[in-house]
């Protein structure tokens, strides 16, 4: 009953999470690869009339971090406040337009990872015990032998070792139906071939129990009732999706959002934790389940995935200073198929950049308004009726009409690459039309007619692209519609081909600088 009355309160919104970062070093272009992408599915579904919530934060306990802390001669609070600050600076940088920003050392996420460990434990879903196998300290986690990949962590392929230990445990094999039939669905984990990976991987062998507390850990929410015990990490962790919307607070947001359209963004090797623990929690707890937990590939720097200890990664806050955030942006959305690994090199950025961003939009932008000008002055230019059209045009204008639908249809399966690769299309449709309709022979053979139609099909072309690209590269966008001299669109309701666009007094500016990429790679 009561997940019903959740259900149909929320209507037209949307919940979109990242996964909670470490901060255990240097932020690199893998955790910006996730918030970017959540960012422009956020604003897609915003611009596109939906009450959206759009959560990040930092997940700060831990063995790990109490570790690197000490490393660097700190206090672990004070070692991840140093972290958690940076990477807010770098979502600034890059343009992220988040809701709320939650860290697991929040007070009131705190208190409510405690109720929920005091809940589950009085209605017995977590019980005390002894813990006998092996453990992988990078990943906090326990295995059984039969989870063991070749011997070694089935998460990171790291050594495991002996490890015994009273601790709580999470009742996770009372679940294994439900969450088998949970992952069967189709629905709940998306690509589909990672859900045959979770049955065959871990649902098949069955489910044991869960540890989910740690005596050797000090630094992480202390077991109310037990204060000798720290929760585990993913159980502190995990709860950030509901403790953000005021579970066991005020609860505002969970009546507003949590059991309407929830998706969680999270890379492959977690996985596991969002779609058999997390979900498991929430059966236990009675609430309603996201609707969908997206497993995303890695961004790799020559075959090995960009990580902080193997010091190998990208620095975001470099790439974004000389190229620009679009073309961070714009190249983590469009280059990497969404689902998959991505190969990073700079080589493939700046290539990408110039094709796309340099030559293809810019260009269409620029080379457009300088004809209007050229042509017809700075004066008014607006639509024409529906004479003296050609199939060239009448093309031209179906496809600015289809685009909308084609881009909603893939953001609707959050796949901001093929999203793009319309709207670029449509773009790269507009360059070839000037190349056939050539306007500068319609303007010497004093075609005016001819050559206005021609000309407010591309400002058309322009105009609704751009409209278009505002969740993916806002900042080139927005420099757009200023080029152009028209307001900032608040929604798409406007993204199709207008006869009525008053267009006057507009700048034929440089979008986007060309890069000699053969001088940026001798650097
Ligand atoms: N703290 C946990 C998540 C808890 S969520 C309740 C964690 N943190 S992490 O910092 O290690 O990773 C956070 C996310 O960043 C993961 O989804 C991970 O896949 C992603 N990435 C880290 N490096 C990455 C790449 N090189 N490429 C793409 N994503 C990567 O796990």
């Amino acid at each position: 009953m009561k997940t019903k009355a959740i259900a149909k309160a929320n209507k037209n919104t949307f919940y979109i999470s990242t996964p909670l970062y470490y901060p255990s070093g240097a932020w690199h272009l893998g955790h910006s690869y996730t918030t970017v992408c959540c960012d422009a599915i956020a604003r897609f579904k915003r611009l596109n009339g939906y009450d959206v919530f759009y959560l990040t934060g930092t997940d700060e306990h831990g063995q790990k971090i109490a570790d690197k802390a000490k490393e660097n001669s700190k206090s672990p609070k004070e070692f991840v406040d140093g972290l958690t600050d940076n990477i807010k600076e770098l979502w600034s940088v890059l343009d992220i337009q988040y809701d709320k920003f939650i860290r697991t050392t929040d007070d009131y996420h705190i208190a409510s990872v405690q109720k929920i460990f005091d809940t589950l434990y009085k209605q017995g879903d977590i019980y005390k015990g002894n813990y006998a196998g092996k453990y992988c300290t990078p990943c906090e986690s326990f295995f059984s032998l039969a989870q063991l990949k070749e011997g070694k962590c089935p998460d990171c392929s790291r050594e495991v070792k002996d490890f015994e230990e009273e601790c709580y445990f999470f009742k996770l094999s009372k679940y294994q139906e439900k969450i088998e039939i949970l992952l069967k669905s189709g629905e709940f984990l998306l690509p589909d071939f990672r859900a045959k990976e979770m049955i065959n991987n871990f649902i098949k062998g069955g489910l044991s129990d869960l540890a989910v507390s740690r005596a050797s850990v000090d630094w992480g929410v202390k077991v109310p009732f037990d204060t000798k015990h720290t929760v585990y990490v993913w159980i502190d962790a995990l709860s950030n999706y509901i403790n953000a919307l005021g579970y066991n607070g005020d609860n505002k947001g969970m009546d507003k959002f949590w059991g309407g359209e929830v998706v969680h963004m999270v890379g492959k090797e977690i996985v596991r934790f969002h779609t058999i623990i997390w979900p498991a929690i929430l059966m236990a707890l009675g609430l309603p389940l996201p609707k969908t937990v997206f497993g995303h590939g890695w961004l790799l720097l020559e075959g090995d995935k960009m990580s902080k200890s193997k010091g190998n990664t990208a620095d975001p806050f470099y790439l974004i200073d000389k190229y620009g955030v679009d073309a961070v942006r714009y190249y983590l959305l469009r280059e990497i198929q969404f689902g998959n690994d991505g190969v990073y090199s700079l080589e493939a950025f700046l290539t990408r950049i110039n094709t796309d961003l340099v030559n293809t939009l810019g260009n269409l932008t620029k080379r457009t308004i300088a004809m209007v000008k050229q042509y017809f002055g700075n004066t008014q230019f607006i639509g024409y009726g529906s004479q003296l059209m050609t199939t060239e045009d009448n093309v031209l204008i179906e496809n600015i009409n289809l685009l909308f639908s084609k881009v909603e249809k893939h953001m609707n399966k959050l796949n901001c690459s093929l999203a793009l690769e319309e709207i670029f299309e449509l773009v790269s449709a507009a360059n070839k039309y000037i190349d056939v309709t050539m306007p500068w022979v319609l303007n010497k053979n004093g075609e005016k007619g001819r050559l206005h139609i021609v000309l407010y099909n591309l400002l058309e072309v322009i105009r609704v692209s751009a409209n278009l690209l505002l969740p993916f590269i806002p900042d080139g966008t927005k420099r757009i519609f200023e080029c152009l001299n028209l307001n900032l669109p608040a929604d798409f309701h406007d993204a199709k081909f207008n006869r009525d666009t008053k267009y006057e007094d507009m700048k034929d500016e440089i979008l986007y600088k060309r890069i000699d990429i053969k001088k940026e790679l001798e650097n």
